[in-house]
């Protein structure tokens, strides 16, 4: 008897710890890019299981136990689904435009988006969170206005305007769903190669500019800020921003 109140006693000490500490098991799309490479070295760092996705998991040279390597395509909604059953948080870190079309809903962003969530919508409560790695465009950067207004269009390659613009209609998509757990996680304009100093501020819509009117971060403290959403989910349907 004495045996049988310990263990329970041990297994509600466990199940306290849970939340707090237990690895989570992570998708990340885009873990060979800039950024999410970045997100995948802070997840394993941190202790969660990843499963990395490229279209070509041969160039992926990382190796790690808690690592898995996947081929996998975001215009293949049957792979999609089956990388993302199961798990407990999705990442799309992603870019790339589809067609020729020049519209923002070809941005690969957009397009992903709207597929991941209607993927998530019909798994129902076993569906993983979704965190989205959105683009500085989408912040206001005065009352009213979006810094892609701002953005000299002239001189923006056409790809590029695609995908800041393709990234705010993500976000307007992502704004009436409520259905499935979305986070989009918003870059300030630059990145940087800097350290990861885990000293950072979080923001909302609006862009953070340092004392010297600055909007940047390292992608590695970016990474930073993006693992504590996995983690702590607090900032579940919203925009959050991450800047020095
Ligand atoms: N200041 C800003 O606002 C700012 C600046 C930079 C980036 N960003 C955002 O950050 C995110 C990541 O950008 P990045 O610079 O890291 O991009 P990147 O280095 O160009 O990497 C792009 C990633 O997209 C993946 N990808 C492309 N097409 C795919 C598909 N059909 N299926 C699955 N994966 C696909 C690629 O994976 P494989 O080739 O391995 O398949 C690659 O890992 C984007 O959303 C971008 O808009 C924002």
């Amino acid at each position: 008897m004495r045996q049988v109140v310990l263990v329970w006693f041990a297994l509600i000490l466990t199940a306290g710890a849970t939340h707090a500490g237990q690895p989570l098991d992570i998708v990340i799309y885009g873990a060979t890019g800039e950024v999410g490479s970045y997100i995948v070295d802070e997840a394993l760092d941190r202790g969660h299981r990843v499963t990395a996705v490229s279209r070509r998991p041969e160039q992926v040279d990382l190796q790690h136990d808690n690592l898995t390597i996947v081929k996998g395509d975001l215009l293949d909604k049957d792979s999609v689904t089956e990388i993302v059953t199961g798990q407990d948080v999705v990442i799309l870190s992603v870019r790339g435009v589809i067609g020729d079309s020049g519209l923002p809903e070809s941005a690969l962003q957009f397009i992903a988006a709207e597929m991941l969530v209607d993927v998530l919508f019909r798994q129902e409560d076993r569906a993983p969170r979704l965190i989205h790695v959105g683009g500085a465009g989408s912040l206001e950067v005065e009352p009213g206005v979006l810094f892609a207004e701002k953005l000299p269009k002239i001189l923006l390659p056409k790809n590029l305007e695609v995908e800041i613009l393709g990234q705010i209609l993500a976000l307007e998509f992502y704004r009436k769903v409520d259905d499935v757990r979305w986070t989009y996680v918003t870059p300030p304009k630059s990145f940087t190669n800097g350290p990861r100093t885990g000293d950072f501020r979080i923001g909302g819509e609006r862009a953070l500019e340092d004392d010297r009117g600055r909007t940047r971060v390292s992608r590695a403290d970016f990474a930073v800020a993006l693992i504590n959403e996995a983690e702590r989910a607090q900032r579940v349907r919203r925009q959050f921003s991450v800047a020095y």
